[in-house]
């Protein structure tokens, strides 16, 4: 009958080999063990809880998940195929990155992802596209290839593209809705969370009737499902985010959810789990204890070895502090004065991107510029000339967006904000691509997360980026929450915290 203490307690609290735990003795100074004792007649028993007992277990069972926790899509392939294998494999799921990829791309990796998964889970990306058209695309191909989840993100109403994937093969059977597509929509916005709780919007649902995308009884049944089955509320994070702290948000949007959806009679509740800053056993507990149905994790996975992030930047994530990220503009709201969280250190994108901005908001076109500071533009930021950036940027948009190029030979201003664009657009390629050439040019989304696991795991093996493996880190995390829960628990019953010793993860 183990007992526990300060050398044995991390073994015990939060392992699936003891289920139960024990607790007798005085109040004050009681003991924990792992079976009744035997003389001992005030005692209570406990279950231990262990990573697989987190989360809503309807939750689980939708997706066939052995733990409550997913890896968030990271764009560029970031979250690549590979994590998402090694995150399905071991009982939790990965959203592919498909922002940023090529249709083609993001096909061959679907196949390759089933292949490897078989009937695990997985999930892709889908991001609001202004371009309709492209959206559209994908949510076909994601139907064709029978994706079974996505992760919709950046929407602040449900695209076409979106409601066409929720409703495509939906169907009654024996009375109930069959839902084959499921999404789980990541938002921060009470009005965006109201969206994905209701139903897909009906002049939505006409306009893809009426288009041929879909059938008379699919529009007919999408009146009575949620646009969404899960809605991850995303606090600040690495990349895109209104950088809102968790314990402020997730508590009133659980709240927001529920009440929104008592308007509907679906036969499934729409649950909400929790991202944005998660990067220790204890925030990842924390959130679980303000009522997240999941947890989702995604700085602290760009460090880990199945990312598609390169092996310079796994490193220098891997020696990121709290402190050293920052908001910088992004390349895809460039115009709008947009921003995303990134890190500043060993990096000078975050003041540079900064600086294009500022030229970009002042100046009505790049000649407009003061002399010198272009001469430091194209030397120090672009390292290439204005002209020679355009005539590359003009060849681009030629294929993707021909519109863009007409506009800008008419607007200066759109002309340098095109070149501008550039300069962002490649600086995260740099990253991924591990340019060396351009490493003071490396855009690296990141959030906090990450430089508190770094500080977390200080001084055991996994400080080193090399040893991190996403589904170990993401077991870690549940792990570690268990097991602080527990001991929270038994010190609050009158177990001594010195019977705990020393924190170790
Ligand atoms: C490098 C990076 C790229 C990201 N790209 C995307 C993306 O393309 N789509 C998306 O929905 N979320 C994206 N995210 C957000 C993550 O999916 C996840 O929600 C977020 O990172 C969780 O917060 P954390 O960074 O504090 O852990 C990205 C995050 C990072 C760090």
């Amino acid at each position: 009958m183990p007992v526990v203490n300060q050398e044995n307690s991390r073994q015990i609290l939060a392992n699936a080999q003891y289920p139960m735990l024990f607790v007798h003795g005085m109040p004050g100074q009681m003991t924990v063990s792992t079976d009744a004792p035997e003389q001992e007649k005030m005692c209570f028993r406990l279950p231990n809880l262990t990573a697989q007992d987190f989360g809503d277990a309807e939750f689980k069972k939708t997706y066939g998940l052995k733990y409550a926790l997913y890896g968030g899509a990271m764009a560029n392939g970031i979250a690549s195929s590979d994590m998402v294998i090694a995150l399905g494999r071991c009982g939790c799921m990965g959203s592919y990155g498909a922002g940023g990829m090529r249709l083609e791309t993001v096909a061959q990796e679907i196949d390759k992802i089933k292949a490897a998964l078989g009937d695990k889970p997985y999930m892709i990306n889908m991001l609001s596209n202004r371009n309709g058209e492209m959206e559209m695309q994908l949510a076909q191909m994601l139907v064709e290839k029978n994706v079974p989840a996505v992760e919709a993100s950046a929407y602040i109403i449900p695209s076409e593209a979106l409601v066409y994937y929720r409703l495509k093969g939906i169907r009654q059977e024996n009375g109930r809705i069959i839902v084959p597509h499921k999404i789980i929509a990541k938002i921060s916005r009470e009005e965006v969370l109201e969206k994905f709780v209701s139903p897909p919007a009906a002049e939505t649902v006409a306009a893809l009737q009426k288009a041929g995308h879909i059938t008379a009884e699919e529009a007919a049944l999408a009146s009575r499902i949620p646009m969404a089955d899960d809605i991850t509320v995303e606090a600040d994070s690495g990349g895109h985010t209104d950088g809102r702290p968790l314990v402020s948000m997730l508590p009133a949007l659980i709240a927001l959810a529920n009440r929104k959806q008592a308007e509907f009679d679906y036969q499934q509740k729409v649950r909400v789990g929790a991202g944005g800053g998660i990067g220790t056993g204890l925030s990842c507990l924390g959130a679980f204890e303000m009522g997240a149905a999941y947890v989702v994790t995604g700085s602290i996975n760009q460090s880990c070895v199945e990312s598609g992030t390169s092996d310079y930047v796994r490193q220098v994530l891997a020696e990121t502090a709290m402190a050293d990220v920052t908001m910088a503009p992004c390349a895809d709201m460039f115009e709008t004065g947009a921003k995303v969280e990134v890190i500043r250190k060993k990096t000078l994108y975050a003041q540079n991107a900064q600086k294009l901005y500022e030229y970009y908001v002042k100046y009505p076109g790049f000649d407009a510029i003061p002399a010198a500071d272009r001469e430091r533009i194209e030397k120090k930021i672009l390292k290439d000339t204005f002209d020679h950036v355009w005539q590359g940027t003009k060849e681009y948009f030629t294929r993707m967006d021909p519109g863009k190029i007409l506009q800008a030979e008419k607007n200066p201003k759109v002309k340098m904000a095109l070149v501008f664009r550039w300069y962002l657009g490649s600086s995260s390629r740099w990253a991924v691509q591990g340019d060396l050439n351009r490493k003071f040019d490396m855009q690296i989304w990141c959030g906090q997360a990450m430089g508190a696991f770094n500080l977390w795991v200080k001084g055991t093996p996994l400080e080193r980026a090399e040893n991190r493996y996403v589904g170990e880190v993401a077991h870690l995390l549940l792990q570690s929450g268990a097991y602080h829960y527990m001991k929270n628990l038994l010190i609050r019953m009158g177990v001594s915290p010195a019977n705990f010793g020393q924190d170790v993860l």
